[in-house]
């Protein structure tokens, strides 16, 4: 029995690879990966911006590898717990006593370097102190002076890895450090408030260049201190508490 034209030409047609009259549907697949939480952002000058105080080699890894492996681990610890999905780093910080250490030391490890990057600047291009800000320390530490002395000695008295910081505790400041990537947004730090100034202790923000000396990097910091954004920092901190 011969076929209708219209009819025979569709069987021709599909019987010649790649002349298909509709191409098949696609066969499901795995769905597109959901989008990361968190990210490196790059940071705010070139790895080179801070020399001599901090050498470009130090900033290469320090952000491109150590800040990359905590955003990583931050967004595998959040992939595998649901609870965690859908909220701030800061919200996070505040929750990190109940949950595995991943958590606090990854999420710690983000929001940290990330506010540490912007703390910072090239030699002279990180402005003054605000009126508000110099006010403050004086009031809480008795001079510009006597804060340095105290912030440098939170870091060279650190044990080991940590972090030290200038807070806003809501009515006044004050100079604390945390170990490993804790930070005083976490649920359980003994000192917590808003931070202002933060400075990394840890070997990896120092050790190519000063060696052992950590005392040398924290003295040698001031140089690259970033006062614009703790000027922001302070006043953004102070205005929340009005
Ligand atoms: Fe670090």
């Amino acid at each position: 029995m011969s076929l209708p034209p219209p009819i025979a030409a569709a069987v021709v047609a599909l019987s010649l690879p790649g002349l298909a009259m509709a191409a098949p549907a696609p066969a499901p697949g795995p769905a597109p990966a959901a989008a990361e939480a968190f990210s490196l952002a790059p940071l705010p000058y070139a790895y080179e911006a801070l020399e001599p105080v901090i050498d470009a080699q130090t900033m290469r890894i320090h952000h491109g590898k150590h800040h990359q492996a905590y955003v990583n681990n931050l967004n595998a610890a959040v992939k595998a717990n649901p609870s965690l999905q859908g909220k701030s780093l800061e919200a996070l910080m505040g929750e990190v006593q109940n949950h595995p250490p991943a958590l606090r030391n990854n999420g710690g490890g983000h929001y940290n370097h990330t506010l540490f990057w912007k703390l910072m600047a090239p030699q002279g291009q990180g402005g003054a102190p605000s009126q508000a800000l110099v006010a403050q320390i004086g009031k809480d530490f008795g001079s510009m002076e006597a804060f340095k002395e105290a912030f440098q000695a939170a870091g060279a008295q650190r044990f080991g890895s940590g972090w030290a910081w200038l807070v806003w505790t809501g009515d006044k400041l004050v100079v604390t450090s945390t170990p490993n990537q804790d930070n005083p947004l976490m649920g359980d730090a003994p000192v917590k408030g808003t931070p202002v100034i933060a400075n990394d202790v840890w070997e990896h923000a120092y050790y190519l260049k000063y060696q052992n000396n950590r005392a040398g990097y924290l003295s040698g910091w001031w140089g690259v201190l970033n006062w614009n954004e703790a000027n922001r920092l302070f006043e953004t901190a102070t205005r929340k508490g009005k």
